[in-house]
């Protein structure tokens, strides 16, 4: 089969079709076994990866970077804001019309949700979100996606339990749309009652998709039905009250007497850093995945680069978005979109239910 990679940016879980996925996770294992066995790989020699962190990262940047390394290329970039002319003021249009001169890939993390949509529109080359606020982490999904694969030898009729800050959780966003396409899967979501799922998730894939869900509040009774745990920790810096993060930090705390109720097969993922929601004995135990996840990241993101500029290369030409059928007469009311601290931004909004009159900001997802 052949894939088109032409002038493509990586900004949410639905960017891959399921071809595609299977063909990155193939290329990921190949080079995974390349790197392994010692080769000196020279397939990216002479480009240049840059990784613009304005929010902090072990994982993903440092992966990025290690990935980019490993394949014979170079980086350049910068690990949070104040290291950048962001503190200045600098937008991120302007940061991105200037590195797209300095680099032939960007991999970007931003605290406000649509910021990788701001700055694709300002890129000729590849742009890739590594986690826009509480809102997507598309490249933490291909980890999960490689480490399922690994864990449970198929994608199909798992039940998938996502439990803590499914709220603010943006690698349960990610996965959740990257899953929903693989037959039979059942989603067993747990969480407190204020760090339910949010309503672009409901929308884009349990009302769009008609998506076998369930909600509870205990981790102890979803337990025994799950193939796969993905345990998150609740992210204290999306938080406007520090009163209700401190209320809700340990709402789920896994430990070896909850992993006694999982099926001998289940395996538990975690996109880390952790706080305290797995205890270190679990380690221990077989089932727990996710030193295993973090590693898959730079092969597939080793894969990611590949495609990406391997495609770019021989097409150079990145398409414009569409903005066909966009309204521009409202105001999106998010506190945390990117709208909000770029206003020259066009405010951009797609029409999602006629019926119901609802519209979605173009950039966060959030209804007018
Ligand atoms: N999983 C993840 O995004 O980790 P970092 O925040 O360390 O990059």
């Amino acid at each position: 089969m052949d894939f088109n990679f032409k002038g493509r940016d990586i900004i949410n879980g639905y960017d891959f079709t399921t071809q595609e996925l299977c063909h990155i996770m193939d290329t990921a294992m190949i080079y995974e076994k390349r790197v392994k066995s010692g080769e000196a790989i020279k397939d990216m020699e002479g480009m240049l990866v840059a990784t613009l962190f304005f929010e902090p990262s072990t994982r993903t940047r440092l992966s990025f970077e290690s990935a980019m390394l490993s394949l014979g290329g170079q980086v350049i970039g910068f690990s949070g804001a104040d290291s950048s002319s962001a503190v200045k003021g600098e937008t991120i249009a302007d940061t991105i019309e200037v590195v797209n001169g300095y680099a032939d890939i960007i991999a970007m993390r931003h605290p406000k949700e649509g910021a990788p949509v701001v700055a694709s529109m300002h890129t000729a080359v590849p742009l890739i979100n590594a986690g826009d606020g509480g809102h997507f982490h598309p490249t933490q999904t291909l980890a999960d996606l490689l480490t399922i694969h690994h864990e449970k030898g198929t994608f199909d009729n798992l039940t998938i339990g996502l439990c803590g800050d499914l709220k603010y959780g943006r690698t349960v966003h990610s996965l959740i749309e990257a899953m929903s396409r693989y037959k039979d899967i059942q989603f067993v979501l747990i969480s407190p009652e204020e760090l339910k799922i949010p309503g672009f998730i409901r929308y884009n894939v349990f009302e769009n998709q008609g998506v076998s869900y369930t909600e509870v509040s205990s981790l102890e009774e979803a337990m025994p039905k799950l193939d796969v745990l993905y345990m998150t920790r609740i992210q204290r810096e999306r938080f406007d009250d520090p009163w209700e993060y401190e209320r809700l930090k340990d709402s789920y705390v896994l430990d070896t007497e909850k992993m006694k109720l999982a099926k001998g097969k289940m395996c538990v993922l975690h996109p880390l850093p952790r706080v305290n929601e797995i205890s270190v004995k679990v380690d221990d135990d077989p089932r727990a995945a996710y030193f295993r996840q973090a590693l898959n990241g730079k092969y597939m993101r080793m894969a990611l680069i590949l495609k990406l500029l391997d495609e770019a290369a021989r097409n150079p030409a990145k398409e414009a978005i569409d903005t066909t059928g966009l309204e521009y007469d409202r105001v999106c009311r998010n506190p945390k979109c990117i709208t909000q601290t770029e206003q020259e931004l066009p405010q951009l909004f797609r029409c999602t239910d006629k019926a119901a009159d609802i519209h979605r900001c173009i950039y966060c997802e959030q209804r007018a």
